[in-house]
């Protein structure tokens, strides 16, 4: 008889379901939920690298309609992954000490995949490379990252196509980091208050600010869970903890989309 495709095979479920494995011994009750609620997050993170890598490649081909919707798509997983984190609060912080230890140097800092997010998002430091020294193919990887154009490059570029005065960002260190923001506010301002408003870069760009915003929602949701479960311990990657946490809470990944609501008047 042929084979016949099943639903653990086509999904690989056996090789899934294996590759949860505690360092406690004997292993401790809260462990899987660590470690599951991280793959989970890993998951998701491939999936929304995926769905970035697309909407760049439909900006490139001035396929607004389709960003739109992919970008939807990540708004909508984005939810899920703040809500998720709260499934960490069943576990109370006595647990967690009861295996933290183990998992020193390793810490959420060497989350590859969501380094490879904040770089596609414009959120791009050389720095962070220095986490990935024992990790060679990841280091290439965000290494090919910060070289590529990020959402915003091609979302501009896409835009100057349509006749807009826009261009790609330039460095945030970089000296012409304040015109350019300048510059790009006072544009966008026309796509905010001006009839008829391009209705397809609109909704690109909302869903862009919205994308944005649930990454800063899902940074305060994971500092406070941190507080409440750590404390004011210090981060097993080495950081203060909830203090360094705090103090991403202020990254924007498009600051230009948010300032335009500061310059809009009504008329
Ligand atoms: C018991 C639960 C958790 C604790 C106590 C915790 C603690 C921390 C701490 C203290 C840091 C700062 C870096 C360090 O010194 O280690 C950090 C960073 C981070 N964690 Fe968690 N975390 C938890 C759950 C999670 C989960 C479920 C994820 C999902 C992927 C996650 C992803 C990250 C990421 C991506 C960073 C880097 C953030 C940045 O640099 O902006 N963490 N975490």
């Amino acid at each position: 008889m042929e084979h016949q495709l099943s639903y653990n095979e086509y999904l690989a479920v056996a090789e899934l379901l294996r590759l949860q494995r505690p360092k406690s011994n004997p292993p401790h009750h809260d462990e899987m939920l660590f470690i599951i609620i991280h793959q989970t997050y890993e998951l998701w993170f491939k999936l929304i690298l995926h769905e970035f890598d697309a909407v760049k490649e439909d900006l490139c081909r001035d396929d607004w309609f389709t960003a739109e919707r992919r970008l939807w798509r990540v708004v909508e997983i984005q939810r899920v992954l703040v809500s998720q984190i709260h499934i960490l609060e069943t576990m109370p912080p006595v647990n967690f000490l009861a295996f933290r230890d183990l998992l020193k140097p390793a810490s959420g800092f060497q989350s590859s995949q969501f380094r490879e997010m904040e770089f596609l998002l414009g959120l791009k430091d050389r720095r962070v490379l220095g986490c990935f020294n024992d990790d060679l193919q990841a280091k290439a990887q965000l290494e090919r990252r910060l070289e590529e154009s990020t959402l915003a490059d091609e979302f501009y570029k896409a835009m100057a196509r349509r006749g807009f005065q826009v261009a790609p960002p330039p460095q945030r260190s970089s000296f012409e980091w304040q015109s350019w923001l300048e510059r790009t506010v006072s544009e966008l301002v026309k796509l905010y208050v001006e009839e008829p408003a391009d209705d397809a870069v609109y909704r690109v760009a909302e869903r862009l600010i919205e994308v944005d915003e649930n990454l800063s929602l899902w940074r305060y949701h994971h500092m406070k869970i941190v507080e409440r479960i750590i404390g004011s311990r210090i981060g097993t990657g080495g950081s203060e903890g909830v203090g360094y946490l705090k103090h991403t809470l202020g990254y924007k990944a498009f600051p230009e989309l948010w300032e335009v609501r500061s310059r809009i008047e009504f008329s």
